[in-house]
């Protein structure tokens, strides 16, 4: 099956007892970056453990487009030869990002300062997003700018021939915005300095002064100050790409909520900008321990274990925490259902423009299936049915969102009734494995066209 392909309903039946290893793939926010930054390298940069879903190799693609050398090797294992910052060439075709927002959106930022004209498209998920936030920093740069009505992809970026570096603060808390402006500032002489009123995940700092970069990052009273020295000359790197903690989410919760569960899930990076969830669990009192707890590569690491918890209650989230866990709020509001009394995820406007608007997906699925859910503008409320769970018995629908579909197919293990999906096929964007995973621990998944 293609990402691209025809949609694929499934069905996730009730199960007890899952068990076993659960090895997620690699980090998709670390792999995309790692190709980012090896093709405006000036060298050979290697990667192991890289993603092999498809948003990554739309990246890869993108990458060979521009000019750089992109090779597997072997599962996981990577190779580009990058051509430096500032030697992206024009790409011949259209820059086609499929379903994955940040592909789309490091990209434009990394070609943004360059004398060339790219055409980026997507799947109808993708070019429905609002690309403005990226856009409207782009422009202080120099670059130009003809979309569709309202501005939606397809659209074509014309890149700075003389970019001048820019002063940004970041209206919204976005990774992605922060690191299309940080990409952009590469090819700007002198300081490009980026602001955010809340810390999101930091991986492009820490991967750009990996490669070589002069960055600094100072917490102020304004925000978290980043300041990039323009025009270095990167250099190659040995990247071990940790697992993901995004994916390890959907095995960490399967067990919790399903009767009987333990399962191990190793390898896990715990850093502070990405492991909200884990956090939130425990508050909840999940079963859920962190066991040979190290650091690999500059990051906290740790093997999670996690058991069915039966004794689990809802809670207010802290609106604070959401930067640090904004793609688990999805599989959060399912644990959430099987969870006693009622759990608040307040300060999360944000969930409305992901892959899709996963308030609504979500609390629509939910409600399909028997759970009560209120909403607001940017907050959502889950009533918790306790231990008995969900009743189940509907399809919910997966809107191209790929964490939609995996949170609908967890919610089914636990449920008293199947649970079924209207397409799993976005699945392969950032899990390709998940079936073949779940389904080693125990899980029931059934494509229900096969
Ligand atoms: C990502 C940032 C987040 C996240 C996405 C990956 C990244 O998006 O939802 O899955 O790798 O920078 P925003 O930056 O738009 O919040």
């Amino acid at each position: 099956m293609s990402a691209h392909g025809e949609p694929q309903p499934m069905m996730s039946s009730p199960v007890t007892g899952l068990s076993g290893i659960a090895e997620v793939p690699g980090d998709k926010s670390i792999s995309h970056r790692s190709l980012i930054l090896g093709a405006l390298s000036v060298g050979e940069t290697k990667i192991t453990g890289l993603l092999e879903g498809q948003d990554v190799l739309d990246t890869a693609k993108a990458m060979q487009a521009f000019g750089a050398e992109v090779v597997q090797h072997g599962p996981g294992a990577w190779s580009v030869h990058g051509v430096g910052v500032g030697g992206f060439a024009e790409p011949d075709q259209v820059i086609d990002c499929g379903n994955s927002g940040t592909g789309v959106r490091l990209i434009m930022g990394c070609m943004a300062t360059s004398p060339i004209s790219v055409t980026f498209t997507g799947d109808a998920s993708l070019n429905g997003r609002p690309r403005a936030r990226v856009t409207d920093p782009l422009a202080l740069f120099g670059t130009q700018t003809v979309g569709r009505s309202g501005g939606r992809l397809p659209m074509t970026i014309v890149g700075a021939a003389e970019p001048v570096p820019v002063r940004y603060v970041v209206p919204v808390p976005s990774a992605q915005v922060k690191s299309a402006v940080l990409f952009a500032g590469l090819n700007a002489p002198g300081k490009t300095v980026v602001i955010e009123k809340e810390a999101t995940r930091d991986h492009t700092e820490r991967m750009l002064a990996g490669f070589g970069a002069e960055i600094t990052v100072e917490d102020t009273d304004e925000g978290r100050v980043i300041t990039l020295t323009g025009q270095p000359e990167l250099k190659p790197q040995e990247i071990a790409v940790p697992r993901d903690p995004s994916s390890a989410a959907f095995p960490v919760c399967a067990a919790i909520i399903t009767p009987g569960s333990d399962v191990l899930v190793p390898g896990i990076g715990l850093n502070p900008t990405r492991a909200g969830l884990y956090t939130t669990l425990r508050d909840m009192g999940a079963d859920l321990t962190y066991e040979n707890e190290r650091i690999e590569g500059g990051e906290p690491v740790a093997d999670l274990r996690a058991r069915f918890s039966p004794d689990m209650k809802g809670i207010e989230v802290p609106p604070e925490r959401a930067a640090s866990m904004i793609d688990e709020y999805p599989i959060l509001s399912v644990v959430a259902a099987n969870a006693t009394g009622r759990t608040l995820m307040a300060g999360v406007k944000e969930l409305r423009v992901k892959e899709s608007d996963r308030i609504d997906a979500m609390a629509t699925g939910l409600r399909a299936n028997g759970v009560t859910v209120d909403e607001g503008d940017d907050w959502w409320a889950v009533e918790g049915l306790g231990p008995q769970g969900v009743p189940g018995g509907a399809e919910c629908k997966s809107h191209l969102d790929h964490r939609i579909a995996m949170s609908f197919l967890i919610m089914g293990m636990a449920a008293q009734n199947p649970v079924s999906v209207d397409d799993g096929q976005p699945i392969l964007t950032s899990f390709p494995i998940f079936t073949g995973l779940m389904g080693d621990l125990g899980a029931k998944l059934v494509q229900t066209n096969a």
